[in-house]
């Protein structure tokens, strides 16, 4: 053999011998989406973010919920899933807190997934207020007067759309769908629930202000009350993440491999997510961050960026629109050094 082959030879076989020994010793599971994030690209940037916003003593908890004045203003945790299932966390992300207006996400699924996504479309619709979450005024205006799912007064209706033959089997069918989506039982929270329905007067005006226009699809007040439950749902920041990484991985829960959502369905959610999902401030965060993302009144935030997963963050104190501060801050980094702005040409690769 010349030296020259011989060269050759022995580079290619140290190639393949480095091939074979570089494999990580814990490596993961087969990977089900070509776009998943490494492990190693995000637990960096996760951790600096929450260094740079713990500090954060902005907005304020909620207090129209009496229970939610009291919750630890100082909670903070952040859990990513990703499609392929591999999960990140940092800081409280065991405490479990009301998952709220995100719950509004999951029952627009589960009224899609029982009568069809041009039914529900032509039942709420799905147009942008402009108004803050629980106003009648849009109600009035508006000619849909539902608004969309994501507002009180579209989520009731989209509430009052679920079948059953009584309001318990409603709630319950909701409940385990939740559940279904977070790949484990969850719970009501008892104690929002009673200081939630002790004050809701708000949205049972609402709902007889549907009920007015024909936009409300059950009885009005049993309609408020399983709003009222499915919004006292208890979440921790990882069961909200895999919520939201069921969305990201086109319906199918990535640690259970259930289609819990229908494929078809996730477009009509993801981009209801974009125009509503942070209400009143739904437009500023689209400029900025550009993901469907959605927030509760609990301090709950969830981002989905599709292929890739979702990125669940709490921290109680809220700005004037209702949205947790931190967790707001804590995505836009991340979603920045990661890339993952769906409107920008390099989220998918291009330099
Ligand atoms: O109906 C309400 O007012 C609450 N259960 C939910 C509102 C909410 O989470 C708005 N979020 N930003």
């Amino acid at each position: 053999m010349s030296v020259k082959r011989q060269v050759r030879t022995s580079l290619v076989l140290s190639v393949i011998a480095v091939m074979c020994f570089s494999v990580p010793v814990n490596a993961q599971a087969p990977r089900t989406s070509p776009v998943a994030p490494r492990r190693e690209q995000v637990e960096a940037v996760v951790r600096e973010a929450y260094e740079k916003f713990k500090n954060d003593n902005n907005g304020k908890n909620a207090d129209y919920i009496p229970y939610l004045a009291q919750v630890d203003s100082k909670l903070f945790g952040i859990a990513i899933v990703t499609t392929d299932n591999q999960v990140l966390t940092l800081g409280d992300v065991k405490y479990s807190f009301s998952i709220q207006s995100i719950s509004k996400v999951f029952t627009l699924a589960l009224a899609m997934e029982e009568m069809g996504a041009d039914k529900v479309f032509q039942k709420v619709g799905s147009e942008p207020t402009g108004r803050p979450f629980n106003s009648p005024l849009a109600v009035v205006d508006m000619a849909t007067h539902t608004g969309n799912p994501l507002v009180n007064a579209g989520a009731i209706s989209t509430t009052s759309l679920i079948s059953g033959k009584d309001a318990n089997e409603k709630w319950n069918k909701i409940l385990n769908f939740y559940s279904q989506a977070a790949g484990e039982k969850l719970q009501l929270i008892d104690e929002v629930y009673k200081s939630e329905a002790a004050t809701n007067t708000g949205n049972k005006a609402l709902s007889y202000l549907l009920a007015k226009y024909d936009r409300i699809y059950a009885d009005p007040f049993e309609s408020v009350d399983i709003y009222t439950k499915q919004c006292s749902v208890g979440v921790n920041a990882v069961q909200l993440a895999r919520m939201g990484a069921t969305l990201a991985n086109n319906g199918i829960n990535p640690s259970t491999g259930e289609q819990v959502i229908k494929r078809e369905d996730i477009p009509h959610i993801l981009s209801t997510m974009t125009m509503a999902g942070l209400y009143d401030g739904s437009g500023g965060w689209a400029w900025n961050v550009g993901l469907p993302a959605k927030s509760g009144v609990g301090g709950g935030i969830v981002a989905i960026a599709p292929g890739k997963g979702a990125i669940a963050v709490f921290a109680p104190p809220l700005d004037e629109a209702g949205n947790s501060v931190k967790a707001q801050e804590v995505i836009k980094y991340v979603a920045d050094k990661l890339n993952y702005n769906l409107y920008s040409p390099s989220s998918v690769g291009l330099k």
